[in-house]
């Protein structure tokens, strides 16, 4: 059993893998956070919780002026009755006031994991491998009540959370903030980890120490965000990439969102994480719900990476979903880079058999194929075909490639809508925006209003008319600005600010609809590259384009801050021509080999320019990436050198059962008499020899304590080097 429960000491004793997770029912019904960390035993706690009469922390006993919330370390706080720190939520009555008081009423234990309605969440695939606790909370006075949910992981360092909340009484309520979790610490003695960014300089990883106040996190865009991720680690102060401990938080939604750690008077830390309450509120009728987005809690004693790799499995396992989940996914060639806007039929035909010849396995046909889009300024939302770029239709085009033995993909943005479109003219209030306000536009389009039900079903119907129309096995779905002027006309004035969030709901609809009608397609997420990478999107699409910079320098700062918590087999990485089209920096063809099969491999350039040499390269790169791909996609990543402390980068990926690995490095800046350097491998079994293709063995432990000295000739600015160790029987 995962979740115990004491009657008399009212304790939750939750177990997850190498984890503990311990809560307690205090006087009339306060839910009080006691542990979080390293698996115990048991947890008998009696002298935990310390009751003092502090100045200025108010009590809601009078006749106890030791018991304040303001000191009381909770699993759902509120404000307005003795916190006055950051509550997890907030909700106003029909007579304007704010204050509620959740108190524990009963709770239930069920096999498995409930799903979320209409929202992403990881899962479990039999009762046997989670467990579920719901703890039913209610403020009596407003009838407003809480349904607390835990999953706990049998085998896994995870437990998820997430909130339901019910109008149980006789009046409408707004809820104005609910957040998805929240933990209070018992100290501050952490340090911040999260992964700010912008457009094609994404996901670079930060880390710095708690002070006293808030700290936070978040996106007021509309998408989780190029600039954040809905992601943050609180990680004990020595805790390094192998060893420490590291509290982890990741918020499962793909829109709007703030997390936030709190260092307060007594030097305790509450952490929480959920929907950002910025411009949100929502209401609720008697007898109506709100269900909050899920929260994952990784905890791990093996530092950021033993953190990394239980969302790597989390993610790869249970969150990602459908046929392509297990499966090895296909080298492609997109041709964006390489043409953008200017390309036709024959062309593309010319384009698809270049790559074919040199052993691609994908076409994708990227933006520009549709309506009259011969530049970014139109056409979105007309999802035909254009018959004057490509006569004959995409029918005609996909069957010839597909009949050259290469599979095809194709391009969509079905979120948006430009105003030079006949959609627009059909529809101009199906955008979101304000009545008299001007439509503020990103690349030159509007955000379609998926609030509005015939609005989503437009949209399946015509994605799906064109994945009928072709043999189309791979969607790349891409999503090109943020949202701004957030209304919807289709919504009444007291529900204005609920309109983020029921865009979100509607396109996690739509998601669902097209990817259960089309099983057999790959769908890859976009968003400027790597603007919506979050666990939300890897639920309906099990891969994700990481950034618009290809760049083999940029990448692997992008690639390496991903991989903090996403798996390689989510990462979109391709190769791309030199100089680069975002940086103009020139590196060698190897190097950006090796970082793009660092990820789920592809190319993007102009494959028919290639000379004989390039050709030659790039046959051995596909080969070596295909004898490796499973291993290098379903492996253990463990990262070794970091590109945010210098110029050296290594990450090595381990199989399953320890018998190979491929060790990557890379340097950047060629250096006179530079430093000489050893990497310490990790992950392999210790009492293993490991043959090298380079003839030597070395045992595992040497490879891990003494490590692997890198060769001191360099030739050039930019290197690379791979390795491959094969476990001797
Ligand atoms: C942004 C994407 O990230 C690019 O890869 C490309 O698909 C363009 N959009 C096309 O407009």
């Amino acid at each position: 059993m995962s979740i115990q429960y004491n009657a008399e000491s009212r304790i939750f004793h939750l177990t997850a893998g190498g984890t503990s997770y311990v809560m307690q029912i205090i006087r009339d019904g306060y839910l009080s956070h006691l542990y979080w960390g390293k698996r115990l035993r048991r947890y008998a706690g009696s002298n935990e919780l310390q009751y003092l009469d502090r100045g200025f922390s108010p009590n809601p006993d009078p006749d106890d002026r030791t018991f304040s919330l303001d000191t009381l370390p909770q699993e759902y706080p509120a404000y307005g009755a003795t916190d006055f720190r950051n509550p997890a939520y907030q909700v106003q009555l029909q007579d304007g006031t704010t204050v509620s008081d959740l108190r524990v009423r009963s709770h239930r234990i069920v096999a498995g994991k409930p799903a979320l309605p209409g929202l992403p969440a990881a899962y479990a695939e039999d009762g046997s491998e989670a467990e579920t606790l719901l703890i039913e909370l209610a403020d009596e006075v407003s009838g407003l009540a809480a349904t607390l949910s835990y999953t706990v992981y049998e085998q896994r360092n995870v437990i998820t959370r997430s909130v339901l909340l019910r109008n149980e009484g006789t009046q409408p309520q707004q809820v104005l903030r609910a957040f998805s979790a929240n933990v209070d610490f018992r100290d501050d003695g952490f340090d911040l980890v999260h992964l700010p960014g912008a457009w094609a300089r994404e996901r670079h990883m930060e880390r710095q120490p708690l002070h006293t106040g808030i700290q936070s996190i978040e996106s007021r865009r509309g998408a989780s965000s190029h600039q954040h991720n809905p992601f943050f680690a609180l990680a004990r102060k020595d805790a390094t990439e192998r060893s420490g401990e590291v509290y982890a938080f990741s918020l499962v939604y793909s829109g709007s969102f703030t997390a936030s750690v709190e260092v307060d008077q007594f030097s305790t830390a509450r952490a929480s994480i959920g929907l950002n309450d910025f411009d949100f509120s929502w209401r609720l009728e008697p007898g109506e719900a709100f269900q909050c987005p899920e929260a994952l809690l990784v905890y791990s004693a093996d530092g950021l990476g033993g953190m990394s790799r239980t969302f790597h499995s989390l993610f790869r396992e249970r969150m990602c979903r459908g046929e392509f989940r297990d499966r090895e996914r296909p080298i492609l060639i997109n041709n964006w880079e390489g043409t953008y806007f200017d390309f036709n039929a024959e062309s593309i035909e010319q384009f698809a058999e270049a790559g074919r010849e040199l052993g691609m396995e994908l076409f994708v046909l990227d933006d520009g194929w549709f309506g009259k889009r011969n530049d970014d300024k139109t056409s979105l939302g007309d999802w035909f075909v254009n018959e004057s770029k490509l006569p004959g239709g995409l029918g005609k085009l996909a069957g010839s490639i597909v009949d050259k033995g290469m599979r095809f993909g194709l391009w969509v943005e079905p979120e948006m809508i430009s105003r030079d479109s006949e959609l627009y003219r059909k529809h101009p209030d199906w955008c979101l925006h304000v009545p008299g306000r001007s439509r503020s536009e990103g690349r030159s389009q509007l955000v379609l209003d998926f609030t509005r039900d015939e609005v989503c079903s437009e949209i399946v119907r015509s994605v799906s008319d064109i994945l009928r129309s072709a043999p189309i096995t791979y969607v790349k779905w891409d999503m090109n600005r943020h949202m701004t002027e957030i209304g919807s006309p289709a919504l009444p004035p007291e529900r204005q600010r609920e309109t983020a969030h029921r865009y979100m709901l509607g396109l996690y609809k739509i998601m669902e609809e097209l990817t259960s009608a089309f099983p057999h397609v790959l769908f890859e997420s976009c968003s400027g590259g790597g603007g919506r990478f979050d666990p939300g999107m890897l639920y309906y699409m099990p891969q994700t384009w990481t950034s618009d910079n290809t760049d083999a320098v940029s990448r692997l700062k992008i690639q390496y801050g991903t991989s903090l918590v996403y798996p390689v087999s989510t990462m979109g990485a391709h190769v791309s021509a030199v100089p680069n089209h975002q940086v103009h920096r020139t590196t060698t063809l190897e190097m950006r080999g090796h970082v793009a099969m660092s990820g789920n491999f592809g190319y993007e350039l102009d494959v028919t320019a290639l000379s004989e040499e390039e050709q030659t390269a790039i046959r051995s790169q596909i080969e070596f990436y295909s004898a490796h791909r499973a291993l290098i996609q379903f492996g253990d990543l463990y990262r070794l050198l970091s590109p945010f402390e210098g110029s050296e980068t290594a990450w090595m990926f381990v199989s399953k059962d320890k018998c190979e690995a491929l060790v990557f490095y890379f340097r950047t800046g060629a250096e006179a008499n530079s430093r000489i350097s050893r990497i310490l491998l990790q992950g392999l079994d210790e009492q293993a020899d490991y043959a090298c293709e380079q003839g030597i063995v070395y045992g595992g432990d040497e490879l891990m304590s003494s490590g692997l000295a890198i060769p001191a000739l360099w030739k050039e600015d930019y290197e690379s080097m791979v390795w491959k160790f094969t476990q001797r029987p």
